[in-house]
């Protein structure tokens, strides 16, 4: 028997039992007359104690341990002199009668602590070792409980889990597929799902009437720290329901989860229209822990003689919130940062609301304080307030003026760790134009329905057209996103028509959907949400990659097993892959 307790079981209730027990050697101290180990497993950490006066040959051997060495060792448990209150074993120790070496270990390339001193890039090559850290495994339990309790939750409310292929045929979700040669099929390839999307459609033709899986969905995009290329989603389908039946019981999941994970209560979710979102915060995806909301300028600041306004088509600002106090300094900084070539302002102009009610601006010499006056009304500020401001071209200067926002929260810490703050994003526009192939893309796929009032304007106007589409966003971050989907024959086609594809390019990419359509296609809709993206918001943290067992790098490499990499050219030959010359 290896052992009969784990390194995170035993308390002074145990004191005077014999023990059995296996794991790593995590450190050991040399007192002279003690020697000291501390034994780590996945549940914890358990001190060893070998006295040098009644078992010198084994306080000789223990002294000898490397770190990571795997031991088992027989011993009784006894009350430690010296407490350690940090760790739940802390009152205990087990003086060692015995023990045996399992497994010698090299000398890990970094610690294996808390915090480690090994680079992100070693620990990605050495993953093992840094999946045995704290941190790592707190973070994959998470992830672990996040499942279950999704599980829990779907199962009870009457979603089936059914898996969906792997290996299939291009999904139509606009990023590029990873494809797989087809070696009984030189010269085709299989796709890799960007989502279950089509067959979570399937599905409901075949009548399962609520599906969930929790699935692996591969994009070939570029990387971010909330992005990788195989990632999981929570991916979800319903058939007889309409928008609001999919979001109360998506809500209702990540309320359940709050409530049962992090013992928080959230309230109901606000919807806020996409056009809003992007009028009062230049983002589909606004962070609502703080305020900070645009405020539109252009009927107070035009015609005084500053040409930039008066030629731009908006102007927009913030207000900061009691910080008339900022130095040159401050606001050089955040001037510097709106010109970086990621944000692409030409400048930041600013308006001081001082104490003593006089207004001291970067712009004094074409607006008097009368002038400035009217703006602190749109801004509805007090004195002590800063308002920053930026102009041009609608959409770009939206975008520049979400990215001073964020960075000003950042700067003043305005976002709490603990404050959660949800809403539906609603009513996407349905299609968005793209310049470089002049024609309309789906914004989320092609079988999003538009919204009921606004069916009549596919074919004249699709540009204008609103779509029943939403996403789920939680403090900046897009946890999901879903649509009710187009069940109708004629407004299938009439999508297809705005997209620019021609009855037979449809038939060629979509024909298996398009058939099923015609065996009775419920009405349905669904959402799918980040799973890995849930488990670092629920973690507390930006990046995806450390809730992910073995991730990618930036790079889209794994480092560990050192992917992608050649292959060898008979394995080329029998795909059918090797490039003539
Ligand atoms: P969508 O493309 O919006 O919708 O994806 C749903 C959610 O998946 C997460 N996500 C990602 N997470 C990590 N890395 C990535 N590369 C990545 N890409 C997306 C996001 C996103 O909100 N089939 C539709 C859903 C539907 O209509 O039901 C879909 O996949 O959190």
């Amino acid at each position: 028997m290896y052992r009969t307790h784990t390194c995170g079981e035993l308390r002074m209730s145990h004191i005077g039992q014999e023990v059995r027990l296996s794991g790593w050697v995590q450190k050991s101290r040399d007192l002279g007359g003690m020697t000291f180990i501390d034994l780590r497993d996945r549940y914890g950490i358990t001190q060893l104690a070998f006295n040098m006066d009644t078992h010198k040959d084994l306080c000789e051997r223990a002294r000898k341990l490397g770190r990571e060495y795997v031991i088992q060792a027989r011993g009784k448990v006894i009350e430690r002199s010296s407490k350690n209150k940090n760790i739940p074993t802390g009152e205990i120790e087990i003086e060692v009668q015995d023990f045996t070496i399992l497994n010698a270990s090299k000398t890990p390339p970094f610690t294996i602590v808390d915090d480690t001193d090994g680079g992100e890039e070693l620990r990605m090559k050495y993953r093992y070792l840094d999946l045995r850290r704290n941190p790592l495994k707190e973070k994959l339990q998470l992830r672990h409980k996040l499942a279950l309790e999704t599980r829990k939750y779907l199962d009870q409310q009457d979603f089936m889990e059914i898996e969906t292929p792997y290996l299939i045929k291009s999904t139509p979700e606009g990023a590029r597929d990873f494809v797989v040669p087809s070696r009984m099929h030189p010269g085709q390839f299989y796709a890799l799902p960007q989502s279950p999307q089509t067959f979570k459609q399937l599905l409901m033709v075949a009548g399962y009437d609520r599906y969930f899986q929790i699935v692996k969905c591969f994009r070939d995009e570029d990387l971010r720290a909330d992005r990788q290329p195989e990632f999981t989603q929570i991916d979800c389908e319903m058939s007889f329901v309409e928008r609001d039946d999919v979001l109360e019981i998506f809500e209702g999941l990540v309320k359940y989860l709050f409530k049962k994970i992090k013992g928080i209560e959230l309230e109901d979710f606000p919807h806020m229209e996409y056009d809003e979102a992007m009028r009062l915060y230049g983002s589909d995806k606004p962070d609502l822990r703080f305020d900070m909301h645009f405020v539109e300028l252009n009927d107070v600041v035009k015609n005084k003689g500053f040409k930039i306004f008066d030629e731009a088509e908006l102007v927009i600002g913030i207000n900061a919130k009691g910080c008339a106090s900022f130095s040159r300094k401050q606001l050089d900084k955040l001037t510097k940062f709106v010109k970086t070539p990621q944000v692409g302002a030409q400048g930041m102009v600013y308006v001081k609301y001082n104490e003593d009610g006089s207004f001291k601006s970067s712009v004094d010499k074409f607006y008097s304080q009368e002038d400035l006056a009217l703006w602190a009304e749109k801004f509805e500020a007090e004195k002590g307030d800063l308002f920053l401001i930026l102009s041009g071209e609608t959409a770009k200067v939206r975008y520049q003026l979400n990215r001073l926002r964020l960075e000003l929260a950042e700067q003043l810490q305005l976002a709490k760790p603990d404050d959660y703050k949800p809403l539906w994003i609603v009513n996407f526009p349905l299609l968005e134009w793209d310049e470089e192939t002049q024609r309309h893309h789906a914004m989320h796929h092609p079988f999003t329905s538009p919204v009921a009032e606004d069916m009549d304007t596919l074919k004249d106007q699709p540009g204008e057209v609103k779509a029943n589409a939403y996403d789920m966003v939680i403090n900046g971050i897009e946890i999901g996103g879903g649509s009710i989907r187009i069940h109708d024959r004629e407004l299938q086609k009439q999508m297809f028509d705005a997209l620019g594809f021609t009855e037979e390019e449809a038939r060629e990419q979509f024909g298996f959907l398009m058939n099923a359509f015609e065996y009775g296609a419920p009405p349905h809709g669904g959402i799918a949400l980040g799973f890995d993206r849930l488990a670092a918001l629920f973690g507390g943290t930006d990046s995806i990659r450390d809730y992910i067992a073995f991730p990618k790098n930036n790079a889209g490499r794994d480092m560990m097993i050192d992917s992608p990499s050649p292959i060898a050219i008979e394995q080329l030959d029998e795909l059918g892959l090797q490039l003539k010359k």
